[in-house]
């Protein structure tokens, strides 16, 4: 007997990247998307077309390039986001219309000012509209977990008729509860009369830790065959249902669950990092799956066990979700030959000739301070080469700075503006604080930071840091990443990549506070 199939969709690059300061830019999404499609999920939700020109341009690119998965793009309910959605995926191999309205009575009323017979209209009218152009359409009814049954089953047996090919239940405001949730989900199902047309899925919320418990309820209890979720559960709020914890979950209890998905496990930790690294939303130690300390048996009497029988204390192991454990890859003596074939062996793609030999120049600086290079570092890089643009405003020249038990830390910076070098020095707290200091008598940018963390990206006090940055300026919120062996250029390299994401002043329509 053939066990049955659970589809998997990524919505990192639409849903994830709706956290504040996680915006993407097309190379970005490329890549995520290249790392998807070897994971080997099923639908990836590359953006949101209508939000803005870059996000049309980046969905239209992922479409291109991906042909193992199907690429999806969101679009509220009218013609306009449609046709936006449609001339973005129309090229693509396989491609995937997802359109939604609010279906709750507090939406409806407050956020989109309109009767339930005026929102069932729409709801069909444009599922109309887009089946026209893609035999694959998805219906969500935002805040569904929210929201009337009655209304709900009158709503989705509609958009059924009109050809949408999936049903998506979101609990928009992650509030709902595993058992009742599924509970919704079956009586819904049992209710609409042509629900055996249609795939159902449910794209769970944080917001009360339950989105990965919901999410399994649904397809225990309600027969949910597709799940939405994203990489190191990435999203709006507290985040949306992790993928590896419900895959791992599946996985690792398929006698419970009895069903199957597609996804290379071995690909998870490499996507987690990926994701990591691009928006800077560092994984917490302690996360399922791909939390550093995931696998780390430190008490005495695991570590006893596991050497005795692995079983004892672990459920997975950890190569079955891709872990290495540090390799040595590369030295100063690599050369490009296998530089680059280091990369191909990793996942890691650049666009052009020009992109390989600007990130192998910064591999020879970073071998020269450093002796052993490992995949994490590769990664690192390669995540700068890409997150930087050849028209951004403000670059690194070169810094100094001093600290010490008895001096005042101090800091001077040499900065490229447009093209043009110029100094500034400032005193600080500490050495980081004087360093963003001088940045900004300079940049005079008047952001506020939110945000500063420093990781390491392998072990061992020669590691790289990696650093985020998170400045706000006039409601807007983004993350500035860099890397080095010093932890303080690392921290200017990603101060003034946040201030250059400021100055790009790419605006975003966000789909669920707009009509
Ligand atoms: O959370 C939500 O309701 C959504 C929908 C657009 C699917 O993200
Ligand atoms: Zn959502």
């Amino acid at each position: 007997m053939s066990t049955e199939k659970l589809i998997i969709f990524d919505t990192t690059m639409r849903d994830g990247e709706q956290s504040p300061g996680a915006s993407m830019t097309k190379d970005e999404k490329l890549r995520i998307a290249r790392q998807l499609e070897r994971m080997k999920v099923d639908v990836i939700e590359a953006g949101f077309p209508a939000s803005s020109n870059g996000d049309f341009e980046a969905v239209k690119a992922v479409g291109k390039l991906i042909k193992d998965s199907v690429v999806c793009g969101l679009c509220r309910a009218n013609d306009k986001d449609i046709q936006r959605g449609i001339d973005a995926l129309s090229g693509a191999n396989a491609w995937r219309i997802h359109v939604f309205i609010a279906t709750s009575v507090l939406h409806m009323e407050k956020k989109l000012r309109m009767t339930p017979d005026q929102v069932f209209e729409q709801a069909k009218l444009s599922v109309r509209y887009a089946k026209n152009a893609c035999p694959d359409v998805e219906f969500s009814p935002e805040d569904g977990s929210r929201s009337d049954p009655d209304f709900l089953c009158r709503v989705l047996e509609a958009v059924i008729k009109e050809g949408a090919t999936t049903i998506n239940i979101p609990d928009t405001v992650g509030y709902a509860v595993p058992e009742q949730f599924g509970e919704m989900i079956r009586s819904i199902r049992e209710r609409v009369p042509n629900s055996d047309k249609a795939v159902w899925s449910v794209h769970c919320h944080n917001d009360l830790g339950m989105a990965v418990a919901n999410s399994l309820a649904a397809v225990r209890i309600g027969g949910a065959r597709q799940i939405e979720c994203t990489i190191n559960g990435l999203g709006e709020r507290a985040g949306n249902t992790s993928l590896e914890e419900v895959v791992m979950a599946l996985r690792t209890r398929k006698d419970f669950f009895k069903l199957e998905t597609r996804i290379d496990t071995t690909q998870i930790v490499p996507a987690s990092r990926l994701v990591s690294q691009i928006t800077g939303f560092v994984v917490q130690p302690n996360k399922a799956v791909v939390g550093a300390n995931a696998f780390a048996h430190a008490s005495g009497i695991h570590q006893d066990g596991v050497i005795k029988a692995r079983e004892t204390y672990e459920i997975m192991t950890a190569e079955d979700v891709g872990w290495s454990a540090n390799k040595i890859v590369l030295g100063k003596l690599s050369g490009r030959t296998a530089f680059r074939q280091r990369l191909k062996e990793i996942g890691i793609e650049l666009d052009n000739e020009d992109g390989y030999n600007k990130a192998f120049q910064r591999f020879k600086d970073l071998a020269d301070k450093k002796s052993e290079i490992f995949d994490e570092d590769l990664q690192a890089l390669v995540s700068q080469e890409a997150g930087t643009s050849r028209n951004e405003v403000w670059g690194l020249v070169s810094m100094r700075q001093g600290s010490g038990t008895s001096d005042k830390p101090h800091a001077s910076v040499v900065l490229k503006k447009n093209g043009a070098d110029v100094k500034a020095e400032s005193k600080g707290d500490g050495p980081v604080d004087a360093t963003f200091k001088a940045i900004e008598s300079v940049a005079k940018s008047g952001a506020e930071l939110l945000l500063f963390s420093v990781n390491a990206v392998t072990q061992g006090t020669e590691s790289q840091g990696e650093v985020t940055v998170r400045l706000s300026k006039g409601g807007r919120i983004v993350n500035g990443v860099g890397a080095d062996t010093d932890i303080i250029v690392a921290s200017a390299k990603a101060y003034i990549s946040a201030l250059n994401k400021i100055e790009s002043k790419v605006e975003r329509v966000n789909p669920q506070h707009q009509i």
